[in-house]
């Protein structure tokens, strides 16, 4: 059980980090090796490392190759414009780190299933155990747009665009690996906190494929489903969601860069940490389209009770158990499976 809970909240770049493939900015034409022989080379890079591994990072190596190129570019998440160069950003940037500031939000990006992915300080920074509701959910997405007819059809005005939600979106994760995978797909984000909807937005038209005109996202900002428009009503072909879901009693199992960097409100779900997923199981029957999926994303010793409440709605349950056998999504759906 510890276990368990330790790993489902757990946050550190143990678990969660990689360098990207190549850097985002000035570089693009540099490889990844090229970039860390470089920065390994600056003469500040030892000290960076011996203070960072002093400080208790496991990947003292990785976090001072990142910060040492984010202390080099000009936009760096929550920081102040550096007034000497980059020798006070790296100063700045280093000493958040030091003091327990998870590493993607000082330099606003996280490397998610090959996507970099903007993040801002305060804001839910997502885990890689998502990739499974990720990858799902462009499955199931993709066999709506398949049974509609060809992909360059769609939204012609002919077929149907498959329409998908990421609720509690946070960056937008889910939508953004949709919207990589699935470009006729119409996506809709939603969220509590206005400036993650806005970072969702971002990112999905950072992913949406090359070719697009322009991305079709809409962003919202929601309490659960409430706060959706009215023309979605019964028209939505998949909701997917990593609710809040660690329990209050799990508070202790927490690491201190997700308590004191992260918002509760995006951490825990109440005493069985089911408050949020139950609400969004019950308001979901409201938005859903007949033959549409819901797809959560939990925890495995949560899965029967979500999956009762579930059934006393008639809806019928899957569940998918993630590879570490700790992490599930459960996939909901009205009436009978195709
Ligand atoms: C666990 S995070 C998941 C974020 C994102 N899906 C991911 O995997 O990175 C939960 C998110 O739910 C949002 N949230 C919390 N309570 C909410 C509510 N009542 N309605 C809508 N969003 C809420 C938080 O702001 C947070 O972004």
């Amino acid at each position: 059980m510890a276990r368990s809970l330790r790993d489902r909240v757990s946050t550190g770049i143990v678990t969660r980090f990689s360098l990207p493939p190549e850097s985002r900015h000035s570089r693009g034409f540099d490889s990844r090796d090229d970039i860390n022989s470089r920065v390994q080379a600056d003469s500040r890079f030892p000290q960076t490392v011996a203070t960072l591994r002093a400080a208790g990072c496991v990947f003292a190596e990785d976090e001072a190759v990142i910060l040492l190129e984010a202390a080099a570019e000009h936009d760096v998440a929550g920081s102040a414009p550096a007034v000497g160069g980059s020798e006070q950003r790296l100063d700045e940037l280093v000493a958040r780190r030091v003091a327990g500031e998870p590493l993607e939000q000082i330099v606003g990006w996280v490397d998610f299933a090959g996507m970099r992915l903007q993040v801002r300080p305060g804001v839910f920074v997502p885990r890689q155990r998502t990739r499974m509701l990720a990858e799902h959910t462009a499955t199931v997405t993709k066999q709506v747009a398949d049974s509609r007819g060809s992909g360059a059809e769609s939204g012609s005005g002919t077929v149907p665009r498959p329409v998908v939600l990421e609720a509690f979106c946070g960056v937008g994760p889910v939508a953004s690996a949709v919207a990589a995978s699935v470009p006729e797909a119409a996506i809709h984000v939603g969220d509590a906190d206005e400036q993650a909807v806005r970072c969702a937005v971002a990112n999905v038209e950072a992913y949406a494929r090359a070719g697009e005109s322009s991305a079709n996202v809409t962003g919202h900002v929601l309490d659960c489903l409430h706060g959706l428009p009215d023309e979605l009503r019964h028209g939505i072909d998949v909701i997917a969601a990593v609710p809040p879901y660690v329990p209050v009693t799990a508070v202790d199992f927490l690491p201190r860069e997700a308590l004191d960097f992260e918002p509760s409100t995006a951490l825990f779900g109440g005493v069985d940490g089911l408050d949020l997923v139950r609400r969004l199981i019950a308001e979901s029957l409201d938005w859903l389209a007949p033959e549409g999926a819901l797809l959560i994303e939990l925890g495995q010793d949560q899965v029967a009770e979500a999956t009762g409440f579930a059934t006393e709605r008639e809806l019928e349950a899957q569940s998918h158990l993630g590879e570490e056998e700790q992490t599930v999504v459960l996939e909901l759906r009205p009436g009978h499976w195709n």
